[in-house]
């Protein structure tokens, strides 16, 4: 009797484990609030080139900074593919200071003239991010 009663107690301390684990998993990739932090889905430009990311998880939940450090009416709007409708959302702009180059200027943040392929994902990246499926140039394998 002893020794049955130590061996429900090992399997609901198993179990227990287990829960808290499990629950671990589950909620540990919902911690993240888009209200506090800004839409997970990463941002992706096509234009001037494809394509340029941009994630808010990075910027505000790593990197601790306010929605109005860049929504503030100058830099960038709450609205996806707004910038890149702009002739000057260039590397000249960025380097004058403007829109990514405003942090990103070796002081504030690691400098535009530097690690291109930080925000640079390239054609696959941008397809990889926005699911576009390549018919034409992949050979039709799909
Ligand atoms: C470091 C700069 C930066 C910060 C900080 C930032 N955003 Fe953004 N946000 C952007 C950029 C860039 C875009 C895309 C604008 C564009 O394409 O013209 C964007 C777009 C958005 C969009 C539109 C998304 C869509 O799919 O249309 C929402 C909503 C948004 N931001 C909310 C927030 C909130 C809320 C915060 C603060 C918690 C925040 N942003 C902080 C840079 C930032
Ligand atoms: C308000 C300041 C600010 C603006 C504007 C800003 N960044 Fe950042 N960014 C930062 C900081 C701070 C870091 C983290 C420190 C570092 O990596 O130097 C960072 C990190 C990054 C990183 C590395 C981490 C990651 O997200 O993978 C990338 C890529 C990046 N930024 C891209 C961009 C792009 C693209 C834009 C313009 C659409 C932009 N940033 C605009 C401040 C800014
Ligand atoms: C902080 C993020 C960031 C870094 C770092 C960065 N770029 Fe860009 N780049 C952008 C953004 C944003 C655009 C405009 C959006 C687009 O073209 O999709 C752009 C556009 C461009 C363009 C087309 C427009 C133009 O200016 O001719 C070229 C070419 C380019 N980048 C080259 C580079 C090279 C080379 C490097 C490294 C020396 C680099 N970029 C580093 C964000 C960055």
């Amino acid at each position: 009797m002893k020794r049955n009663n130590k061996d429900i107690f090992l399997i609901f301390g198993l179990l227990a484990l287990a829960c808290v684990l499990f629950a671990g998993q589950v909620y540990g990739e919902e911690e993240y609030d888009e209200e506090a932090y800004g839409p997970l889905k990463p941002i992706v430009w096509a234009k001037p080139v494809k394509g340029v990311v941009f994630l808010h998880k990075t910027h505000t939940m790593g990197a601790g900074l306010e929605c109005d450090s860049c929504h503030n009416g100058e830099m960038f709007e709450m609205a996806a593919g707004t910038a890149e409708e702009n002739d000057d959302f260039t590397m000249a702009s960025l380097y004058e200071g403007k829109y990514c180059g405003s942090c990103h200027d070796g002081e504030t943040a690691f400098s535009s003239k530097t690690r291109c392929a930080t925000c640079h994902v390239g054609v696959k990246g941008y397809n990889r991010l926005t699911g576009v499926v390549l018919h034409d140039a992949e050979g039709g394998n799909h």
